[in-house]
């Protein structure tokens, strides 16, 4: 197809998008120059809903207002607050509405969920991870076994890629699940893996973990509100999130967490007033009473103002609808497939081919050398493209189907092809 040909293709799926005028509802960033720029990272902090603003106020408002009184009596009164949330992450996650919940922050969640469920006895005593797991996640998981007195060099198992490999078959897992199944007593496992942008097949881990008498828990960072999910029948464990990326809810924006039905009565955790149930909370009494569901295992009052965004991010999911922005997500990113087979073997795709395996990121691999890499992103950022990096040389990308169009993808390669040119 010649330049003009695919530019006018790309226009084309604008056009008929039944999703672009979501876009209109996100501020949409610019350069120095108040020209805009080309986004491609919603993957690490999605833009912000122009309706977050709103919803900002209505609480500062309500508070400069109500005071104290803005517990019970704000628009969206501050002591149930939570519940404003329940619908949109049921949507997103596929749980059921006492499965989920949104509170605290990622990490911290990963944190609260192990000290539920990892629960070293006998032989099985281990953590399976992924090598190159998020660092976040890797600290939390070796200061918990250090925690229980466990030394990580001897109960940390990191599975890593096949050789000549940067991805991690679904089968390499079965097979380390089958071998060590009954030293592990636990597996956390990324829904799509940060660096290369690999999508896992969630069911699949889930089965396998539990067939293997291990407790199973998911990071879902990079999945939610990316791939559909449906956490309640995978049958996992556990799972934890931030909002901040595809969810589109700000800076340091409250997190979430999943606990499978079967573990939400009797299975022990950590324990503040708020996870008391609502009725009797404020009595004070030394007994604590759980609210129903996850709700139970909330600790602290939630951040009301880094919370007020995510409403208005999930009322768009809500709108939209996660199923449709998976296809439109599969059509952008097969779009910036096609792109850029034209520019191989200098910028080479680790994210897998396959479509069921990915989510929005691509991430890609400059060739050439060990400074090509770093060099042709600064390029692309001086020319407005806002991607990222990763060491030694991944570019990362990621067309988010609310608000990027195919017209973007298009110019990203253009950019990309032009930039790799002048870098050789
Ligand atoms: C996979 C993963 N784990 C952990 C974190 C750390 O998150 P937080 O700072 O919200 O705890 C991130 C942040 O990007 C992440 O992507």
């Amino acid at each position: 197809m010649t330049h003009q040909a695919t530019l006018d293709y790309a226009r084309s799926r604008d056009a008929a998008d039944p999703l672009r005028s979501f876009r209109d509802r996100f501020a949409l960033p610019r350069d120095d120059h108040g020209q805009p720029t080309l986004f491609l990272c919603g993957h690490s902090l999605g833009l912000m809903p122009l309706a977050a603003r709103t919803l900002i106020t209505e609480e500062l408002d309500d508070w400069s207002r109500l005071a104290v009184l803005g517990h019970e009596h704000a628009r969206r009164p501050w002591i149930p607050y939570h519940e404003n949330l329940t619908a949109g992450l049921v949507h997103l996650t596929g749980a059921r509405d006492t499965e989920v919940i949104a509170m605290n922050s990622l990490t911290v969640n990963i944190h609260l969920m192990l000290a539920s469920f990892f629960r070293p006895t006998g032989r099985r005593t281990k953590i399976l991870i992924e090598t190159g797991a998020f660092s976040s996640d890797r600290h939390a998981v070796t200061s918990q076994l250090t925690w229980h007195g466990l030394d990580p060099e001897q109960h940390l198992i990191e599975l890593t890629p096949p050789p000549g490999s940067d991805t991690i078959p679904e089968d390499a897992i079965e097979a380390c699940l089958a071998q060590h199944g009954d030293e592990i007593a636990l597996l956390l496992w990324p829904g799509v893996q940060f660096r290369t942008g690999q999508a896992f097949d969630l069911a699949r881990i889930a089965h396998a973990g539990r067939r293997a008498g291990c407790v199973v828990g998911f990071d879902l960072a990079h999945s939610i509100g990316n791939i559909p999910l449906a956490l309640h029948d995978y049958g996992a464990d556990f799972a934890v999130w931030c909002s901040y990326k595809y969810l589109n809810a700000g800076p340091g924006a409250i997190g979430g967490c999943f606990v499978h039905e079967r573990h939400l009565s009797g299975q022990p955790h950590l324990m503040g007033w708020w996870g008391h149930e609502e009725p009797t909370r404020f009595r004070m009494e030394p007994l604590f009473r759980p609210a129903v569901g996850i709700a139970a295992w909330q600790i602290s009052n939630p951040p009301i103002l880094a919370a007020a965004p995510l409403i208005a991010s999930l009322a768009l999911f809500q709108e939209a609808r996660i199923e449709r922005l998976r296809a439109k997500s599969v059509e952008l990113t097969g779009l910036l497939e096609f792109l850029l087979e034209r520019l191989r073997p200098d910028a080479e795709f680790i994210t897998p081919r396959e479509v069921s395996a990915r989510g929005c990121q691509i991430s890609i691999r400059i060739t050439g050398s060990p400074t090509r890499g770093r060099r042709v992103f600064e390029l692309l950022g001086e020319r407005g493209v806002v991607c990222d990096w990763r060491d030694p040389n991944v570019i990362r990308v990621a067309p988010v189907p609310l608000y990027n169009t195919f017209e973007e993808v298009f110019r990203f390669s253009e950019h990309l092809a032009d930039v790799l040119r002048e870098i050789k």
